[in-house]
């Protein structure tokens, strides 16, 4: 029988408050929106959702706190099938996530409270999970020092390592040399492409460019795949759909075109839906996508 893949996620559980609008405020403006609903977020926990949901083992490593949002997600995480055996429900409150949907893009303010707890002697007590993974993946949402750590020790025992740099801050070079894969999107990459020499990033980079898919360097040369025509309902969480889609592609043995093909699917699927995670795909339905579309790129 088939090993199901070992994915371990280091980041960030929020609850995102949504508010859908067809016009976003000035400042010192007050607007009427058309609808407000609370999700489960979070980049960590949403790249944790969507490996799950395509059939990984799935560990997330986190902080949630100790009230009613941080209980409501373990018990959401739980019945995605992600194990939450390691985030651990902390003083400081749950992180949350402000976020405004209008004209098929969103807008986000993250306040981090519990994730600031995931800090380098955090990840540090969690060392035996991210040595027993096939793939580890981290984004920005926690301190920086907590990703360096899981890095580190993802490095020390050969565990192949995917970092999607958001929110973009400054980076040391250290960590662009470590890491396998970088995924940044395209606002991403050029504050990341200002600060590292290209040379660093070349052959790791996969930029997601949004509704003209992803590019990927191959050979010294860019190669686009380019998106699925879809209904969009929400773009939010796609780029986690993504990451999440090409750990599992990665860690089944898939060469880098390939796997961003699988993660390029599982991403458009996930725009047809309201919510970061409300439409994230099985492996069955992004194989009957990919059949029915007739096409794998
Ligand atoms: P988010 O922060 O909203 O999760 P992101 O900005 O990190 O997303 P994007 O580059 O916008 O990431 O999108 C990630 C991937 O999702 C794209 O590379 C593409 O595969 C898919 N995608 C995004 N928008 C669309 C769209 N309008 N149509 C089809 N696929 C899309
Ligand atoms: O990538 C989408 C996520 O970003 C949302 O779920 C929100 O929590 C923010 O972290």
């Amino acid at each position: 029988m088939e090993q199901k893949p070992k994915i371990t996620v280091v980041g960030s559980i929020n609850m995102d408050l949504v508010t859908i609008t067809s016009q976003v405020p000035k400042t010192g403006e007050t607007l009427f929106g058309d609808q407000f609903y609370m999700n489960p977020g979070g980049k960590g926990a949403n790249q944790a959702v969507a490996a799950a949901r395509l059939g990984g083992r799935v560990k997330l490593i986190g902080c949630v706190g100790n009230d009613s949002f941080g209980k409501d997600i373990l018990q959401h995480l739980q019945e995605q099938g992600v194990d939450v055996s390691n985030v651990e429900p902390v003083t400081h409150m749950t992180a949350t996530a402000s976020i405004i949907v209008a004209n098929q893009d969103n807008s986000i303010i993250v306040v981090p409270g519990a994730n600031n707890n995931v800090t380098a002697a955090f990840v540090e007590s969690k060392r035996d999970i991210i040595a027993d993974s096939d793939i580890l993946i981290l984004q920005l949402e926690i301190p920086l020092e907590g990703v360096q750590k899981a890095i580190e020790i993802a490095k020390e025992n050969g565990v192949k390592v995917i970092l999607n740099p958001a929110p973009i801050q400054n980076l040391p070079s250290q960590v662009i040399q470590d890491v396998d894969y970088i995924t940044p999107n395209e606002h991403e990459y050029l504050l990341l492409k200002e600060e590292s020499n290209e040379e660093t990033f070349a052959e790791k980079l996969i930029i997601t460019k949004g509704s003209k898919g992803v590019s990927i360097v191959e050979e010294g040369k860019e190669i686009i795949i380019p998106a699925y025509k879809m209904n969009v309902v929400d773009t939010t969480g796609a780029g986690d759909s993504f990451n999440g889609g090409l750990a599992i592609a990665l860690s089944k043995g898939l060469d880098l075109k390939d796997a961003c093909k699988y993660g390029n699917a599982v991403a458009a699927l996930s725009t047809t839906k309201l919510g970061a995670q409300t439409g994230m795909p099985t492996s069955e339905e992004v194989e009957s996508f990919i059949v029915n579309q007739g096409r794998l790129d």
